[in-house]
């Protein structure tokens, strides 16, 4: 059995079937492509992603991952990127739409399995439009505030910085503070015609802000419980934060409730198998990943990037 569903199955399309895959991203905003087993190469997962999201009208092919993001993603393939990035396998990866911290996020993402884990890293799926619902209140001011997230960034000549967030000399390209402010005032995929802006932060270290819409059409876009100090996995200062817009933190409650209306919201728990290919609208869907043990080999594809709708 291929899957495990808490609630309806993922509807799935037979491989090469583009029109029936399409038709299924179009309506349910999810698809599972079934290779009977057989490993795909990776050249056919990105035929199969683009041809499943071109059919449901979107005329794009896959597009780079890497450069806009925060951590700089290894790939597995020449342009797949490999899923666990910054990832330790016996902590869940919680809910987020790909890259939905950034201005421009990825419209679809799709996954291939190449091998499973020994146990465990079931990919989930929620229901972003049912999140919305649930907190009128909470998306009602993310709505009037935004989202302003943050990334600490090591200097490569002080300090002894090792997480994934890398130094900001390698992330701007130069050893002068004052380049790199102005290009990070001009990284328009990160943060909208606003930028972002980079200070000095403690330790030695730099921070990076940037303010995004969270709510987009009905759906949360945001990876505000995929970025709290709280949710911490290295040693010192915590390299990813998320606050409102107008400076505030969330409070324990308001992540309490986002929390739990994203986990109500679990629709799917996938197993995926060897050649599976899964395709999801980034908007529709949040994803995560269960822990695991052993060796898992998943990559991903990313679309082209859209401007939240509606707001700006
Ligand atoms: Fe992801």
């Amino acid at each position: 059995m291929a899957m495990l569903c808490t609630a309806s199955a993922l509807p799935h399309a037979a491989r090469g079937d583009a029109e029936a895959a399409g038709w299924a991203l179009k309506n349910y905003g999810a698809v599972l492509i079934k290779t009977t087993g057989q490993v795909v190469s990776a050249d056919e997962f990105k035929q199969l992603a683009v041809a499943a999201w071109q059919a449901a009208g979107h005329p794009s092919s896959t597009q780079e991952y890497n450069g806009p993001g925060s951590v700089n993603r290894a790939e597995i393939y020449e342009g797949v990127y490999d899923v666990n990035a910054g990832r330790t396998n016996t902590m869940p990866v919680p809910p987020h739409s790909e890259q939905s911290y950034l201005f421009l996020v990825p419209r679809f993402v799709a996954f291939s399995c190449w091998e499973q884990a020994k146990s465990g890293g079931h990919l989930e799926l929620f229901d972003n439009a049912k999140i919305v619902q649930a907190l009128p209140d909470f998306t009602a001011k993310l709505r009037a505030y935004n989202v302003t997230y943050q990334r600490v960034l090591g200097d490569r000549t002080k300090g002894n910085w090792s997480y994934a967030t890398g130094h900001w000399q390698t992330k701007y390209g130069t050893s002068s503070f004052a380049e790199a402010q102005k290009k990070a005032a001009e990284d328009t995929i990160l943060g909208g015609p606003a930028g972002s802006t980079l200070k000095p932060h403690l330790q030695d270290t730099a921070l990076m802000e940037w303010t995004v819409p969270a709510v987009s059409d009905g759906y949360m876009l945001n990876a505000i419980l995929d970025n709290q100090r709280s949710f911490n996995e290295n040693d010192g200062l915590a390299p990813f934060h998320s606050q409102f817009g107008n400076g505030e933190e969330f409070s324990s409650k308001d992540l309490e409730a986002l929390r739990r209306s994203t986990q109500e919201a679990l629709t799917h728990q996938i197993l995926m198998e060897p050649g599976d290919v899964v395709v999801l609208d980034n908007w529709r869907w949040a994803h995560g990943r269960q822990p695991y043990e052993g060796k898992r080999v998943h990559g991903s594809v990313i679309s082209d990037r859209r401007p939240v709708h509606g707001i700006f």
